[in-house]
């Protein structure tokens, strides 16, 4: 709700394809009323003209967009490799700067964004906006619980058979591959649920259509508790795992898909009864793959949690909160600069083919 106090705040979008585009629909389409769209920057002509064809603004350069003085906020939502230049380049004439993700190709790239943050002293953060996807709110809240007892594996993965996107996706001097497209949500999604140091990194990855970069991996985090968080996407499965498979002492829990359709059986039992002679299963003789007593666990279904805002209007609410000096920003450049080392260490171990220890 919008006091009467207010202040209407102006975004100015550099970049503006497919996901600048986006920003503005979910903006309009929620009538978002802390922030008003006014216009954009693009290289490409085109780009330019869709945007007039929406009623919003189209600058002639970069420079003029970032010296509107109406504009307080930038979107950066070009392509990765220009992330760095275009948000220092907006710090630095006084705009409060939202990235999208991956914040930038490199750690260092994100160090001198956050340098240059803290001596033009404005908010800096990232749409990392993937915190609020309801399939992780439904399974980080259910782990939480304690429900399934102490989680020691989560196993999260997106898995499309489509391969990847022509054009910049696959270009590795751009910021292609899926590590940075969405091994970046996926491991920050794991980081903002698990407060623990990772403490190694195990990679592996495939270029299975496209040469220069990752269209398929499966990474391997180590906590320092001894959780292990196992990520893949792929671009190239026909039949794919659960969304999430958690792992815990007492029960497992399944996400099958987007959707929210899950499930979680636990024991209801501590002791089994282990049987003197083998027992011929559909497993062959075994005692230990043997089908549990029937009476000794139960289930529970999972569905959609409603009472979930998933969308990047929650994004912009914690970074206006920030500005305002509300509350303290809720997505930090410091949360992606430790998702920016993990991915580091996954492309050295997937080049060395070995495991990295780290300590972020
Ligand atoms: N948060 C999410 O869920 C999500 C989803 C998709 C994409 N993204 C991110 O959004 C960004 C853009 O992705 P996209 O899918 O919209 O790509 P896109 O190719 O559709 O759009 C990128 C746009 O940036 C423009 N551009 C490139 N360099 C520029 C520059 N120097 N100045 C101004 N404009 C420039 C291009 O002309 C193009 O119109 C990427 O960083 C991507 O990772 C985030």
């Amino acid at each position: 709700m919008v006091g009467l106090t207010e202040k209407k705040h102006v975004l100015g979008i550099i970049g503006f394809g497919g996901m600048g585009s986006h920003h503005v629909r979910v903006l309009k389409s929620t009538a978002y009323s802390r922030l008003r769209v006014k216009g954009v920057y693009d290289i490409n002509e085109s780009r330019m003209k869709t945007a007039e064809s929406i009623g919003l603004r189209s600058y002639p350069s970069k420079e003029a967009l970032l010296s509107d003085q109406e504009i307080d906020i930038v979107l950066v939502a070009a392509t990765n490799e220009v992330h760095k230049e275009l948000c220092i380049d907006a710090l630095a004439a006084g705009k409060h700067v939202i990235c999208e993700k991956p914040v930038t190709v490199s750690s260092a790239e994100l160090l001198e964004i956050m340098d240059a943050a803290k001596k033009y002293q404005r908010v800096f953060t990232i749409d990392q906006n993937r915190r609020t996807n309801r399939d992780f709110v439904l399974m980080r809240r259910n782990v939480e619980s304690g429900i399934i007892g102490e989680p020691y594996v989560i196993e999260s993965r997106v898995e499309g058979s489509r391969g990847m996107p022509s054009g910049w996706r696959t270009i590795k001097a751009l910021g292609g591959g899926m590590m940075l497209d969405w091994g970046v949500h996926l491991i920050d999604q794991i980081m903002y649920m698990i407060d623990r140091k990772v403490v190694s990194v195990y990679c592996k990855m495939f270029s299975i259509e496209y040469p220069e970069v990752d269209d398929n991996f499966r990474l391997t985090m180590t906590f320092d508790n001894g959780l292990v968080a196992h990520i893949e996407v792929s671009t190239n499965n026909y039949i794919t795992h659960p969304r999430w498979y958690v792992l815990g002492r007492n029960g497992t829990l399944v996400v099958d898909d987007w959707d929210c359709s899950g499930r979680i059986v636990r024991r209801t039992d501590k002791e089994d009864v282990w049987e003197e002679e083998i027992i011929y299963t559909s497993a062959g003789p075994t005692k230990t793959m043997a089908p549990r007593n029937k009476n000794s666990t139960e289930t529970i279904l999972l569905s959609m949690p409603t009472d979930v805002t998933d969308d990047i209007t929650v994004v912009y609410d914690g970074m206006l909160d920030a500005v305002e000096g509300r509350a303290e920003l809720k997505i930090k450049p410091e949360q992606a600069l430790r998702v920016m080392y993990v991915m580091e260490a996954a492309f050295l171990s997937a080049e060395k083919d070995e495991a990295i220890k780290t300590d972020i």
